[in-house]
């Protein structure tokens, strides 16, 4: 088989890695990829977004499967134009994927199917928009209604903190067009982790869970992000929830997406907070989770590309995990997420042993890899247990410079308290 996968970040890194080990997969393309994914497949010099250039390369070296990581392309409706040329390509329409493009989507299909989720209310207006902010009191959380990298979500400890995000959306259009509509939210008090599942006309795989760290700095303080490091297995959660939420979200997200004639196909991720009224959704995404990703896919013990094919083809697969943990640490350029600083050479990644590497923002120069992005690498250590993976990612980056980096040094901590 050959294979496209589409996108320039680690977690793309992590779907070419995974089927570069398949043995079922002769060659891989990334488009357009970035540098640091160069041993690991051919990258094709074509933008996400340029859906005629990438089908016309699909059909000219006879691609047999295309694999859409990031949400922009899928919410602008690539899947349906790859179908529509009758070309093979795993990821929801544009209809499907509207469940991460519009929160007010998700929020009315959560309500409609019973789907728990936190209380809510949809504003396009500031006055009612601060009546119902002063109704519900604080903790708080604001939404920009569209996509906006992770970082248009405000969790608001105090009433003016609230009143200040809505200014910023509707006012001020911080977050532009995604930002015109915001969603403002019950405060979600719990443990937090990420479901993802792999759903094929009605077949539903789920991986194993994991758990981002979504705030830019040490002790869960700063803005958010679009994450700074997982892990997975998430030991605090367990087998009964992830249980929980497969019946209780998933699957109903599922069956409800097909009844309402948008059928899902592709990576269903599930943004989740254990409450102490069980499992609720924070979000969906429509797509694999960035840094999820690199921590869930290598710990797949089936071969990637063997199980792809008979997803793709409606046959039974046993899907099977390793025991070993992962966790990985995002390597972000200085001033990330507001204003990264580009163009900082890497310190020598050579020396480094017993970790993988996934590149998300570089750029190959003469000196050695350069920041081309907010978030640069993802650095990763496999263990028996969360504590071992973390002591041995850590014993190998703390041993680096990283001037004009930054990087957080508690990646795991809820597993470990
Ligand atoms: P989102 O982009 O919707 O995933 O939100 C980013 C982060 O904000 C989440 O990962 C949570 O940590 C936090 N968050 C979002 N919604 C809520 C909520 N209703 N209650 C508590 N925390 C939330
Ligand atoms: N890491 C969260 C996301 O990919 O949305």
């Amino acid at each position: 088989m050959k294979v496209m996968v589409i996108g320039r970040g680690g977690r793309e890194h992590a779907i070419v890695r995974q089927f570069a080990r398949s043995a079922s997969i002769e060659r891989v393309y990334a488009a357009p990829g970035n540098d640091g994914m160069r041993l690991e497949s051919e990258l094709v010099p074509i933008d996400e977004m340029d859906f005629a250039a990438l089908a016309e390369f699909a059909k000219e070296h006879q691609i047999d499967c295309t694999f859409v990581g990031p949400e922009q392309p899928l919410t602008a409706g690539i899947v349906d134009f790859f179908e529509g040329q009758g070309l093979r390509v795993f990821g929801p329409s544009k209809a499907a994927a509207q469940i991460e493009g519009s929160k007010t989507f998700a929020k009315e299909l959560m309500a409609k199917y019973d789907i728990p989720t936190a209380a809510y209310k949809t504003f396009s207006e500031i006055a009612p928009a601060i009546e119902f902010i002063r109704q519900m009191g604080a903790p708080i959380v604001i939404k920009a209604d569209g996509l906006a990298a992770g970082k248009g979500v405000v969790v608001a400890k105090t009433e003016e903190d609230a009143i200040a995000a809505v200014h910023d959306m509707l006012e001020d259009q911080k977050f532009g067009e995604s930002g015109s509509t915001v969603v403002i939210e019950e405060f979600l008090d719990g443990e937090e982790f990420s479901f993802m599942s792999f759903v094929y006309n009605g077949a539903i795989y789920p991986m194993e869970i994991s758990q981002d760290h979504k705030r830019a700095f040490d002790g869960d303080r700063g803005p958010n992000t679009g994450g700074m490091g997982a892990y997975s297995p998430v030991p605090q959660i367990s087998a009964e929830t992830v249980e929980a939420t497969f019946n209780t979200i998933v699957k109903p997200a599922v069956e409800a997406m097909a009844a309402e004639g948008a059928p899902f196909n592709g990576i269903l991720y599930a943004g989740v907070i254990l409450t102490a009224q069980g499992p609720k959704v924070i979000e969906f995404n429509a797509r694999f989770g960035d840094p999820e990703t690199q921590v869930v896919l290598p710990r797949m013990k089936s071969d990637f590309g063997d199980f792809m094919n008979a997803l793709l083809e409606g046959e039974k697969y046993e899907l099977e995990w390793q025991e070993q943990a992962v966790l990985g640490v995002v390597i972000a350029a200085e001033g990330y997420p507001d204003k990264p600083v580009k163009g900082k050479v890497l310190p020598n990644l050579a020396s480094l042993s017993g970790v993988d590497i996934f590149h998300s923002g570089t750029k190959a120069t003469s000196e050695g890899f350069a920041a081309n992005g907010g978030r640069v690498l993802f650095i990763s250590s496999e263990g028996d247990s969360v504590k071992e993976a973390q002591e041995k990612v850590y014993a190998q980056v703390n041993a680096l410079s990283w001037s004009g980096f930054m990087y957080r040094t508690d990646i795991g901590w809820r597993a470990l308290g």
